[in-house]
């Protein structure tokens, strides 16, 4: 597949795919386990889950900066297959950013009574949807419909 592109991109590209294993990885795991230990976990780890989501939605800004450096160098910026991903990118980080990370931050000091089964079910509900997402936008960087590139 990279077998004719130049060193360069194939730098870009591995920093791509690296950056969105070590940061979307964690995100999902600890935003995917914090409903439940909101319920059930000890204060500290409620915490920690938070602040892995938040620290790696930061290194996350990685994926679409290497993503657009990498697509830049292969010419394939006005490519379908790419624009929807850069939209479907765009909105998860939106849902993670506006959604995620602030319905953990209202579940951090309750521990109990409505607001938590309110808040708890709500987060459940956006962060499937972000996981939805970034999982779409992987399988559209491997397949890449439509493309003359693709696999
Ligand atoms: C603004 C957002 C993004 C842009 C502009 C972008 C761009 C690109 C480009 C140009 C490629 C190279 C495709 C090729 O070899 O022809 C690629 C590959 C890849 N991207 Fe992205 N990407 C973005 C977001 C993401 C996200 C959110 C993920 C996952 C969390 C992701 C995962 C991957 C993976 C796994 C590959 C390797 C596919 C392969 O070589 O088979 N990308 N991306």
């Amino acid at each position: 597949m990279i077998t004719s592109v130049g060193a360069v991109t194939k730098v870009l590209l591995s920093l791509h795919v690296l950056a969105a294993i070590l940061a979307v990885g964690p995100v999902t795991v600890a935003a995917s386990m914090f409903p439940a230990v909101v319920r059930r976990g000890p204060a500290e780890q409620v915490r920690l889950l938070h602040r892995i989501c938040r620290v790696y939605a930061g290194i996350g800004v990685a994926v679409p900066v290497f993503g657009f450096a990498t697509a830049s160098s292969l010419g394939v910026l006005g490519d379908v297959w790419l624009l929807v991903s850069i939209g479907l990118t765009a909105v998860a980080a939106a849902v993670l950013v506006f959604q995620v990370l602030p319905g953990q931050a209202k579940l951090l000091d309750v521990s109990e009574g409505a607001v938590l089964t309110r808040v708890t079910t709500r987060l459940g509900m956006s962060t499937g949807i972000f996981n939805l997402l970034w999982a779409t936008v992987t399988v559209l960087m491997i397949v890449r419909p439509g493309s003359t590139t693709g696999a």
